[in-house]
């Protein structure tokens, strides 16, 4: 029996590390083996690559040349860990993965829509998550919560970009609304995994 491929997404300090423990701890409990793992990374190549893609100092990296190295390390997360896992039964629990692209370089970069599928369609054929939530909060409300980091390549972004990434996500939460949940992430983080666990325990149900 295959697993079931869960992503957390949303724009930084929505809190996608922490739900995403919070999902496999509550699958754990009921007694479901899980994988936890984000992206970029997920493997030793995959950690290489988010370490240029994040701190790079030159900053020559172009828009089309930061989505190929993210395909590149998804490529190897893929066929290395994903699927192996999900074979052996495993529910995978994936911190961003796909949707990430279409947000931040599709939408945030502005490579828009088409060239990310046209890549993503090579890479992932009908690959796609099970289940996504999207965790959705304004930048202003997310920018008090830390100091966002100069020195990364992505956090030192202005506003207008994080903007862009966020309307980019919910125009894919409408597009691909078959498996998206928004979860309001301005919330009390009791209240967000509240919410979550229903979706959960509702998601278990309907496919156990
Ligand atoms: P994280 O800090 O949330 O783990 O993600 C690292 C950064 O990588 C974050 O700023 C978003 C960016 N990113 C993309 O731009 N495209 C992608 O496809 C992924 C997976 C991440």
């Amino acid at each position: 029996m295959s697993g079931l491929f869960i992503t957390i997404e949303g724009i930084e300090c929505v809190g996608k590390s922490t739900n995403a423990k919070f999902i496999s701890d509550l699958l754990n409990k009921k007694n479901i083996k899980t994988h936890l793992t984000r992206e970029p990374g997920g493997t030793s190549l995959g950690e290489k690559i988010r370490q240029t893609l994040l701190y790079e100092k030159d900053d020559s990296i172009s828009p089309m040349g930061e989505l190929l190295l993210l395909f590149a390390a998804r490529e190897k997360h893929i066929n290395d860990v994903i699927k192996p896992n999900l074979k052996e039964g495993k529910w995978v629990i994936c911190d961003r993965f796909a949707d990430a692209s279409f947000a931040y370089q599709g939408f945030g970069r502005g490579l828009g829509f088409e060239q990310v599928n046209q890549i993503k369609e090579i890479i992932q054929g009908n690959f796609d998550p099970d289940l996504t939530f999207l965790l959705d909060a304004p930048i202003d409300v997310i920018s008090k919560r830390r100091k966002l980091n100069p020195n990364d390549r992505f956090e030192s972004q202005d506003k207008l970009f994080f903007e862009r990434v966020r309307e980019g996500y919910l125009e894919l939460a409408d597009i691909f609304g078959e498996r998206t949940i928004i979860v309001d992430a301005t919330k009390p983080i009791e209240q967000v995994q509240s919410e979550i666990q229903t979706h959960i325990l509702e998601f278990i149900k309907n496919n156990i």
